[in-house]
């Protein structure tokens, strides 16, 4: 029956993630530094208002945008952390999760042929959404000598008449990497002198680490009106489950993204949106400590990896460590491969994240410190009998 699947979706592969948890699900004593997924419970505070709003009744869709109060929580909290101006009535979208809203950003933006500026090693989502919406990807390489930061240069050098968009996701996932101020301004420039908009997924930002402040793309000079801002609730509060995230921009993207969202998905999950209004108002206090916690583990991992030979940028952000695996004389697969089946460890393959994440593998961390340090115990075997 394949022959009825569209060209578009039967010429994109599965997620190069994918075959990595399938394997490792099948294993006992497996420790997995695959999922992008906080091990946290959701913060309690947080969980108990999804309960109330489920005990009062909350069980029908919302507006399409997502409720008032949530949306206005949304704008005072960006205010709060980014000092960004967003109207709560008419520039911020609730969505099914970062996810969702990088779908309606795509779909609302691209016309076929359309092409997006992809920094890569990236998100393994970003390239399928543009191609979905008939858009073309142009991705960029990055490099471990570059702190894995996109130049402006690279990126001006990848511009045709047929660029639309520069879509940049930092905290990076998979690297950790972050920009500083004078490389996003340095991308600005470019946005405005080439008239591109800038798409800038943030869902890392509260995950920052070593005294850096997360800037948000919108804040920058003249660039509010020309960025599309993503943002989301999985990662700083442990909430992948709830499904739950938003998108900021001005109001004539974000009535082309409503009219998307109006038709395939009518609005987010009522009590998620119930639970995520209550993360932004009460939870300061619980994100700072799963941070903190992650930052413990990050210093653990990154140590280990260098100790052992593996050569690992210090990630600035994220819950991601990205060591270079070239010492092994393996590529990324052999390597994983090898260190799931003999020593039972999950790592994913840096090329599943773009072809210049080639020879580097991807290490979450976020999983308990024991775990972690059990895993680079079987590392140290692992680097004995290969390294
Ligand atoms: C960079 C990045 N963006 C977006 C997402 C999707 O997040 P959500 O759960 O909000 O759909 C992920 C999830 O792993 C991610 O790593």
């Amino acid at each position: 029956m394949d022959r009825f699947v569209s060209k578009r979706v039967a010429d994109t592969p599965p997620s190069g993630l994918r075959k990595f948890f399938d394997i490792a699900a099948e294993m006992r004593d497996v420790i997995s530094l695959g999922i992008g997924e906080p091990d946290f419970v959701t913060p309690r505070p947080i969980i108990r208002a999804g309960q109330r709003a489920l005990a009062r009744g909350e069980t029908h869709y919302t507006s399409n945008s997502g409720t008032f109060e949530l949306r206005d929580a949304i704008s005072r909290y960006l205010n709060r952390l980014y000092a960004v101006d967003y109207d709560p009535a008419n520039e911020i979208l609730v969505t099914v999760g970062v996810s969702e809203a990088m779908n309606l950003t795509m779909t609302a933006l691209l016309d076929p042929g359309d092409e997006v500026i992809v920094p890569e090693p990236c998100f393994v989502a970003y390239q399928a959404t543009i191609e979905f919406a008939g858009g073309v990807v142009v991705n960029v390489p990055t490099f471990m000598d570059d702190g894995f930061a996109v130049s402006a240069e690279t990126i001006e050098a990848a511009i045709t008449p047929k660029t639309k968009a520069i879509f940049i996701g930092y905290p990076c996932n998979p690297t950790g990497a972050v920009l500083t101020y004078q490389q996003m301004l340095d991308i600005a420039d470019l946005a405005i002198k080439h008239d591109l908009v800038v798409i800038s997924d943030e869902i890392y930002g509260r995950l920052i680490y070593n005294d850096i402040e997360h800037i948000c793309f919108a804040s920058l000079p003249g660039m509010k009106d020309r960025t599309v801002l993503l943002n989301g609730f999985s990662k700083s509060h442990a909430m992948t489950g709830w499904r739950v995230g938003y998108v900021c921009a001005h109001a004539d993207l974000l009535f082309a993204m409503r009219k998307v969202h109006q038709y395939i998905m009518m609005s987010a999950p009522t009590i998620a949106q119930f639970a995520a209004f209550t993360a932004l108002e009460v939870a300061d206090d619980d994100v700072e400590v799963m941070r903190q916690d992650y930052d413990r583990r990050r210093r653990l991992i990154v140590d280990g990896f260098n100790t052992l030979g593996l050569d690992c940028f210090e990630p600035k952000g994220a819950f991601y460590a990205f060591p270079s695996i070239q010492r092994t004389g393996m590529t990324s697969d052999e390597f994983c491969m090898r260190f799931l089946h003999e020593y039972e460890v999950a790592m994913i393959p840096g090329n599943a994240f773009g072809a210049s994440g080639a020879g580097y593998a991807r290490a979450a961390y976020a999983t308990a410190y024991d775990k972690i340090e059990e895993a680079l115990n079987r590392l140290e075997s692992f680097m004995r009998q290969y390294g």
